[in-house]
């Protein structure tokens, strides 16, 4: 029986009176009818307005990295809360934590703090420009870096003809500057040869190459080790700033966030969602040479940035997960997770795969896992996107678009998380394998792409 949405769907039409979409994020609209209001969250689960309760692996888009309210986070904000919110002044704390990442992140040398990732990447690339004085940066084809105009831009894959070239360019949203277009230029990833040739033509007008290793709006797709390697000092030689965009990766997939992962330092790198297991705060870090650039130039300030809450929640998170086994147990929890899937799949002949870390997992319905945007298109995501609703359902709550990964926390455990959804995978997946009539359609929906 599906659970009813009675109330949210009441909210909803109030919300609509005074709230665009009724939401404050359009990626919180979910439909007239599907719209969820929450009413409050613990460890791994929702509570909606229904009391419907969901095993989230969303987890806000990632920040949930040990849960929901825990509580060493919040009494370490309440305990922030005592400092008094903002000065217009600096606090003590803001050099402790600063220190505290650039321990776990070598790349980090120094340290400004805002309170997104869209500020932290604008910020990274404003250093970018000005370091280089070139204004152009590059985006890897299916990277999201938040709503800042110059990074509102996206390769569109789903109606790209591979015959006609490379897929257009188009923006995200109205209201985008078209002026704009001309400084973005997009690569897949995964390609250190489609990235030279870039470089070769337009290098002189580049100053930025943004990526995300493990692309955490895109499925998980991970980028080798060889590419980052081979961009890095492709980025050296064209003088370009190699911008790690870790917003997503940072302080979740290792201490060292993905750099650490892949052995290698970014020029700069961005931080934000799990920095603060749900408070806001981000940062832009990197090498001294170009950070310096604040201050001596570049412009980086900001109202709220260090308000006293969310900088001791990110002194708390950033202490346990830089001094307890908390990552490791995530990961653990994130493989078991994949392997019951891979077990439910493989015993109903389905073809998978999973990619990226086990901590924020992309499942594709196709044998093998994409190594870029492009590839994505042959996985069997129509699949996906049928059985998405059923786990809803069933209690799991997971992102409706399959470019979107699992999120796990330190609150999944085995017992009470894990082992429910396996249980509401299988039954989702064989309501789905039934309701698309043939067992294999809707794996054969794409052959032709
Ligand atoms: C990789 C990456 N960069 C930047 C952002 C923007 O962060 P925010 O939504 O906090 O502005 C996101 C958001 O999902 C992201 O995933």
């Amino acid at each position: 029986m599906r659970p009813s949405l009675q109330k949210s769907r009441r909210h909803f039409r109030k919300a609509l009176s005074r709230l665009p979409l009724g939401v404050s994020s359009n990626f919180r609209y979910w439909g007239e009818e599907g719209t969820i209001y929450i009413d409050h969250a613990k460890g791994a689960r929702l509570w909606d307005l229904d009391d419907n309760e969901y095993i989230d692996y969303r987890m806000g888009y990632g920040p949930g990295i040990l849960g929901y309210a825990d509580p060493r986070i919040d009494a370490a904000a309440i305990d922030g809360m005592k400092t008094g919110g903002v000065f217009a002044l600096s606090t003590e704390r803001e050099y402790e934590v600063a220190a505290r990442i650039s321990k776990m992140v070598p790349a980090a040398e120094l340290v400004r703090f805002s309170n997104s990732g869209t500020e932290a990447v604008m910020a990274a690339l404003r250093l970018a420009r000005a370091f280089t004085g070139k204004d152009s940066h590059i985006i890897v084809e299916g990277g999201y870096h938040g709503v800042y105009d110059s990074v509102l831009w996206y390769a569109d894959i789903e109606d790209w003809n591979p015959l006609a070239g490379d897929p257009d360019v188009k923006p995200e949203s109205e209201g985008v500057p078209r002026v704009l277009k001309k400084l973005a230029h997009f690569t897949p990833l995964n390609d250190a040869n489609y990235l030279e040739s870039l470089l070769r033509k337009h290098g002189s007008h580049i100053g930025a190459f943004l990526v995300e290793p493990i692309m955490g709006n895109c499925c998980s797709i991970t980028a080798s080790k060889e590419y980052l390697h081979d961009a890095k000092a492709l980025c050296r030689k064209h003088d370009v700033i190699m911008i790690v965009d870790e917003v997503k990766t940072g302080f979740r997939v290792a201490r060292g966030g993905v750099q650490e992962l892949m052995g290698f330092k970014a020029d700069l790198c961005t931080f934000a969602k799990a920095m603060g297991n749900g408070y806001p705060i981000s940062a832009v870090a990197g090498r001294e040479d170009i950070m310096r650039k604040i201050g001596d130039g570049v412009v980086h300030a900001g109202t709220y940035t260090c308000h006293s809450v969310a900088l001791a929640a990110a002194e708390k998170t950033l202490e346990i997960l830089d001094e307890t086994p908390a990552l490791q147990t995530i990961a653990d929890y994130g493989t078991d997770l994949r392997e019951g899937m891979g077990r439910i799949l493989s015993a109903r002949g389905i073809p998978h795969s999973f990619v990226g870390h086990p901590s924020m997992s992309g499942l594709f319905f196709s044998d093998t896992a994409p190594t870029n945007y492009r590839d994505w298109r042959d996985s069997d995501y129509s699949f996906y996107d049928s059985l998405a609703p059923e786990l809803h359902d069933l209690g799991v709550l997971c992102e409706p678009d399959s470019r979107e990964p699992w999120f796990i926390c330190e609150s999944h455990t085995q017992d009470d998380c894990l082992n429910p959804t396996l249980d509401a995978f299988e039954k989702a997946i064989d309501i789905t394998l039934n309701r698309l009539d043939s067992p294999r359609k809707g794996f054969l929906q794409h052959e032709n792409i």
